[in-house]
């Protein structure tokens, strides 16, 4: 702290084709407006935000890449991991980290906090009172995932089976995104005289709401959305209802093992509706994932992966787990806005719930490092 006031450090995304920031111009100004904080802003090249956007609100830019060299008493916040490297971490750091559910390299991972002196506030793990997360990317999943779901549909209404859908960069505004798709969708409606039916299961959470808005604002009729959630899924799967649906889009959390939504026996038939599969949950490596027809994740420049099916039309699955970078600038909004009083509590952070409980779990993991490299 610099008198009583929070040093916070935005540190820049390095994570190849990530564009979006923990903190956007509109955030750092709302906490600035409080007089509790005092900003730096490193120059990101990938961002979508400028810099120039916050500097106009009160921050202080500073190179790309100097929270390494940062004073020890600025706490620094970013997205995404930090790249692979073993220095020790002195810093206080606000980041998702991946490192608590026994990921692949987590000791590594976690262990340069407490070899430095640092802590970690994993934003995976910031939770309320009430035990529920304060802020997630999941809206902006379902929403991009539902965009990419319909135009694959649209294109494949529109193309020859040769043909895959093709690469997507991100869109610099949601209207950009939504006129795209509402295009492609209104000229496979001319040519086949319908739209879409769309099977959204998971429907009530934060990726499933995404999906419905995002079919809702592209004109697909509300009697064309099939939400689904535990009370549709109870009676266990696979579901008829998945092949007679265009676009399937999965959007559940999956905390435990579950029968499949979905198997070959469904799919290879000639009656089969089902074009699009849209897995947002992304469960793809889980053994227990309920969309086991396929086994990669996507990426942007390559949206689709082929199910091998032996009968029926063709089928794709879209499977990239980063789909919120679809839409950095709205995504990154949506993000720090539901931050943001959890970030006006950083200057009581040894006593405010949010801050203490991740702080908890912080000791509670490092606790579990096996042998400390430190
Ligand atoms: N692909 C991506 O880029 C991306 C981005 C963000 C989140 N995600 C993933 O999306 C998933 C959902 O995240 P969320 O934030 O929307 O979660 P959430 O908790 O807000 O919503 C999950 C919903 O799934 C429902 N559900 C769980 N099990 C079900 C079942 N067996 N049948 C029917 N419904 C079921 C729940 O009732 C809930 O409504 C998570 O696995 C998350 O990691 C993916």
């Amino acid at each position: 702290m610099a008198g009583n006031k929070i040093i916070l450090h935005l540190r820049a995304e390095t994570k190849p084709r990530e564009a979006r920031a923990a903190l956007t111009p509109k955030t750092v100004k709302e906490l600035l407006d409080t007089g509790n904080f005092e900003i730096y802003v490193e120059e990101a090249p990938q961002s979508t935000f400028k810099t120039e956007e916050y500097a106009k609100v009160g921050a202080k830019i500073v190179p790309f890449e100097s929270w390494k060299t940062a004073p020890k008493n600025r706490i620094i916040y970013g997205l995404k991991e930090l790249p692979e490297e073993t220095f020790p971490l002195i810093h206080d750091h606000i980041q998702f980290a991946h490192c608590y559910k026994n990921q692949a390299g987590w000791e590594d991972v976690l262990s340069r906090f407490p070899y430095g002196g640092g802590t970690l506030y994993d934003l995976e793990f910031l939770e309320n009172d009430q035990g529920r997360r304060v802020a997630a990317f999941g809206y902006y999943a379902g929403f991009a995932g539902a965009a990419l779901g319909v135009l694959d549909w649209s294109f494949k209404q529109l193309n020859s089976d040769s043909k895959n859908l093709p690469g997507v960069s991100p869109y610099p505004n949601e209207d950009l995104l939504i006129n795209h798709v509402k295009t492609e969708l209104s000229k496979a409606h001319k040519k086949t005289g319908k739209y879409p039916t769309v099977l959204i299961i998971g429907a009530l959470g934060r990726c499933g709401s995404g999906a419905i808005d995002l079919c809702t604002k592209v004109g697909i009729p509300e009697s064309n959305l099939l939400k689904w959630d535990m009370n549709e899924t109870k009676k266990g799967g696979p579901f008829q209802e998945i092949a007679d649906s265009d676009i399937f889009i999965n959007c559940i959390y999956l905390s435990k093992p579950i029968p499949p939504f979905i198997n070959y026996d469904l799919l290879n038939n000639e009656n089969r509706k089902l074009r699009t599969i849209v897995d947002v949950s992304a469960d793809t490596t889980n053994p227990h994932n309920p969309v086991p027809v396929y086994t990669i994740a996507t990426q942007f420049d390559d949206p689709t992966v082929l199910v091998e099916t032996t009968k029926g039309p063709k089928l794709s699955v879209i499977s990239i787990d980063h789909l919120p970078s679809l839409l950095p600038r709205e995504s990154s909004e949506f993000f720090a806005r539901d931050l943001l009083p959890s970030l006006k509590q950083l200057p009581n952070k040894a006593t405010a719930p949010v801050w203490k409980k991740a702080e908890d779990l912080y000791k509670h993991h490092v606790a579990r490092l096996n042998k400390p490299k430190f």
